[in-house]
């Protein structure tokens, strides 16, 4: 039945340089994130960092998708297409998603950033979505449950008077895009698959202001925005669960 993949020392290696490199290409875009720059503007740095740097945004043609990152304004909530009419702004929020294929192998992780002055509500947000994640990884080990991830994060943001997206999950990752397990970040204690060494995915919660539902553009048919029109934010790592732990392989901060 299950078809995780364990992955080879081989492929850990290969897995380790590109999610290194798709944090580190967050880290490059930060200073471009500032008020009066489009978004099409930072995906081009991006994409050129990418190249540079011997990768491939996999994004890029991934399903149709036209662009080499997602850039995910204030109430969208995930798949944000950079666009040189959208232009940043004091008080904005945004999400930027990298994912690089490095000799094959991906690499996929987000993070929120802040344009100016923004709202309590929106810094407390970002804050509460950055504990969720932390909270999620904090429960990676071998023998533990996949489900547990998300029990521990809709815990807490519930707890914190905020819902969680459930149309959108964190997946496998590594030697595809998008492997199995789908990471639910709504899900229920002691359920799902046992976690084992060598298993590679993501845990990428999206945290709304308000309402958990989300509708996708009519027009591009990728931009998820919520239902209400308030505030959603997100971050993502990869990581990799060792022999005694886990290893945040997208982190180049040193916080992990
Ligand atoms: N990087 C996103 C994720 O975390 C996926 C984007 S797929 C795209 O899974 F096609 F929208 F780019
Ligand atoms: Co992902
Ligand atoms: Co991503």
């Amino acid at each position: 039945m299950e078809k995780i993949i364990i992955k080879t020392p081989e492929q850990i290696d290969g897995i380790r340089k590109s999610c290194k490199l798709a944090g580190q290409t967050l880290e490059y875009i930060a200073p471009f994130i500032q008020a009066g720059v489009s978004t099409e503007f930072l995906d081009q740095k991006i994409e050129a960092f990418m190249r540079e740097n011997g990768a491939i945004p996999a994004t890029l043609g991934y399903g149709g998708y036209p662009k080499s990152s997602c850039i995910s304004l204030n109430e969208v909530v995930c798949h944000g297409i950079p666009s040189k009419d959208t232009i940043l702004k004091d008080g904005d929020i945004l999400n930027v998603d990298v994912t690089t294929i490095l000799n094959g192998y991906y690499g996929d992780t987000s993070r929120m950033f802040t344009i100016g002055e923004v709202s309590p509500v929106a810094l407390d947000l970002i804050e509460v979505t950055k504990h969720c994640l932390n909270l999620g990884i904090q429960q990676v080990r071998p023998g533990n449950q996949f489900g547990n991830i998300g029990f521990a994060i809709s815990k807490y943001a519930k707890a914190r008077g905020y819902s969680v997206v459930y149309e959108f999950c964190g997946h496998g990752v590594g030697v595809n895009f998008h492997e199995e397990p789908q990471i639910d970040h709504t899900s229920r204690r002691n359920t799902g698959p046992i976690m084992k060494p060598g298993m590679t995915f993501t845990i990428e919660p999206m945290i709304n202001e308000g309402r958990p539902g989300t509708v996708v553009d009519k027009n591009d048919n990728w931009t998820a925005r919520t239902v209400d029109k308030k505030l959603s934010a997100q971050f993502e790592h990869t990581i990799l669960i060792t022999e005694t732990g886990c290893e945040v392989l997208t982190d180049v901060t040193g916080e992990y």
